[in-house]
């Protein structure tokens, strides 16, 4: 399947790939293949390293825009051996391919709309992830909405790491640098011209000045946040950052 197939994604759209015949669990959240497949073990462990209560007991933890592939398992296979109580928000597409389990709960829809159901279901979360998600939202328009909805739910002293965000002048500013370059080359044979991006208009698209802003909302709002870098073995390390926020 080509990479052109998953530009433009909503949460509509990846409720037909939820549901569609013959795609890979990967290709079901978006990403060919190549950009998963073999590297979700990492990316959890990554992810550990950056929400040390997840290695606590009995956390209530919250994963919205969990997807189907091999990470909610991972997630929700750690969250059982520290005994943590779990929700899972997604659409119902989405999490019907996700097997249920004890101790995790399912509350199906559109976040930020699901955010009255989940503080019923499970009040504050001491964690929260959302990985590879906060793009989507962004593209929708509903940006600032998602992030105080999924602030409001963070326990104090909690912990959430809003996860691989493509910032595209992180990727302008790899690629006009000689190990992009050369990335590039390796890539394609050396043959096709490479476009850095540079001058091009970054309207759509979350670049440094939408990530800082959220720092700053956040803080405005009296969490702490920090912009933290992925993992060198992370696929797409050199263009996408995680943002954690830590209520005190
Ligand atoms: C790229 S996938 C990431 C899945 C998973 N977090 C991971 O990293 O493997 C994006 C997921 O976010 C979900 N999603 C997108 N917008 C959403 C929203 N507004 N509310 C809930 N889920 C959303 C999609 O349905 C999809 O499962």
């Amino acid at each position: 399947m080509m990479a052109g197939r998953f530009d433009d994604l909503d949460y509509e759209s990846f409720r037909k790939l939820a549901a569609e015949a013959g795609l890979s669990r990967f290709e079901r959240i978006g990403f060919p293949d190549s950009y998963r497949e073999g590297y979700e073990a990492a990316i959890f462990a990554d992810i550990r390293t950056k929400l040390p209560k997840l290695d606590n007991d009995g956390m209530t933890v919250l994963d919205i825009g969990t997807g189907c592939s091999e990470l909610p398992n991972m997630v929700m296979a750690h969250c059982a051996a520290h005994d943590h109580r779990l929700a899972l928000t997604d659409s119902v597409e989405m999490l019907t391919l996700v097997p249920e389990k004890l101790k995790v709960e399912k509350i199906p829809g559109r976040f930020p709309d699901t955010a009255p159901m989940i503080a019923a279901t499970i009040g504050h979360a001491d964690v929260i992830l959302c990985y590879s998600v906060i793009q989507y939202a962004f593209a929708e328009g509903i940006l600032d909405s998602f992030f105080d909805a999924a602030l409001d739910l963070l326990a104090e002293g909690g912990e959430m790491l809003i996860g691989d965000i493509p910032n595209v002048s992180m990727r302008k500013r790899f690629f006009t640098s000689s190990a992009g370059e050369a990335l590039h080359r390796a890539y394609t044979g050396g043959n096709d011209q490479l476009v850095t991006g540079i001058g091009e208009s970054e309207e759509d698209k979350i670049n440094d000045g939408v990530v800082l802003r959220l720092l700053a909302r956040v803080r405005a709002a009296g969490a702490h946040a920090f912009v933290l870098p992925q993992n060198d073995d992370l696929p797409m390390a050199n263009r996408r950052e995680d943002i954690l926020v830590k209520r005190p």
